[in-house]
C-alpha cells in the first residue's frame, strides 16, 4: 500500500521549451503538493526545457534512440529505476506505443492546446480561428492509445477575440496551460481524480477547479 502522506513520484517527458515542465516544478516545490518531480526525460539532447530541471536540481535523462522500441526500452528502465508512479507528457513529440500506454493506464497524463475533443493534432490555434469558435483553451487528460484522446481531468477556457491571431491565442492559451497542468497533477496525485467509466469525477470538486475560465485579456 502506498503511504498516503508520501508525494507521488512523477516523471515529466519533454521535447522542447518546457514551460509546462517549469509550471509543474514550481507547483511541486510548494509544501503541500501531492507530487514531486523525480525525473525529467527529453527525446532531444538540446531541449531548452532541460534547463528548468537543472535549475531545480532534478535528474534529467536523454532518450534519443531512433526506433520506438529502443526508446521505450530505455524509458521503461528509467521509470523503474526512479520508482516513477505518474508520467506527465509536456510537449513530448513522440507517440507512445499502445503497450506502454496500457501499462500506464490512468497514470499517464498529457496536455493539449485545445478544448478536446475539438482540434486534436497540430496547429490547434490556427484551426480554431478558421473554425470561428467563440471559446478555445487547453485540456489535461489521461492518455489512451488514440492520439489526443482520453478521459478529461481539467480544461482551461478563454473567449476568442476578433483581434486574435494564432500567435496571440497560443500565448494566452499557454498561460492557461500553466495553471491547468499543475491543477490536474495535484488532483490525480492526491487521489481526488480517478477514472470511472472513462470519465473523471473529482472528489468534492467545485466546477472552477476542473474548468479554469479566463476572460478576454
Ligand atoms: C504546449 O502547448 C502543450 O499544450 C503541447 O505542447 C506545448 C508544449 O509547450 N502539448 P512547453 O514545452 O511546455 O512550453
Amino acid at each position: 500500500m502506498p503511504d498516503p502522506a508520501a508525494r507521488r513520484r512523477t516523471a515529466v517527458l519533454i521535447s522542447g521549451r518546457g514551460s509546462n515542465l517549469r509550471a509543474l516544478i514550481e507547483h511541486c516545490a510548494r509544501p503541500g503538493a501531492s507530487a514531486e518531480i523525480a525525473l525529467v526525460v527529453a527525446d532531444q539532447p538540446g531541449a531548452p526545457g532541460l534547463e528548468h530541471a537543472r535549475a531545480a536540481n532534478i535528474r534529467s535523462e536523454i532518450i534519443d534512440q531512433k526506433t520506438r522500441i529502443e526508446l521505450e526500452r530505455k524509458l521503461n528502465r528509467l521509470l523503474q529505476s526512479f520508482d516513477v508512479e505518474i508520467i506527465c507528457l509536456a510537449g513530448f513529440m513522440r507517440v507512445l506505443s499502445p503497450e506502454l500506454v496500457a501499462a500506464w493506464r490512468d497514470r499517464l497524463l498529457n496536455i493539449h492546446p485545445s478544448l478536446l475533443p475539438a482540434f486534436r493534432g497540430l496547429e490547434t490555434h490556427r484551426r480554431a480561428l478558421e473554425a470561428g469558435v467563440r471559446f478555445h483553451g487547453c485540456t489535461v487528460h489521461f492518455v489512451r492509445a488514440e492520439v489526443d484522446a482520453g478521459p478529461i481531468i481539467v480544461q482551461g477556457v478563454l473567449a476568442v477575440s476578433p483581434d486574435d491571431t494564432p500567435e496571440s491565442l497560443a500565448a494566452r492559451v499557454l498561460t492557461l496551460e500553466h495553471r491547468c497542468y499543475p491543477a490536474a497533477l495535484e488532483l490525480v496525485a492526491s487521489g481526488r481524480a480517478q477514472v470511472v467509466n472513462e470519465r473523471v469525477p473529482i472528489d468534492g470538486a467545485s466546477a472552477p477547479e476542473t474548468l479554469l475560465l479566463n476572460p478576454v485579456a
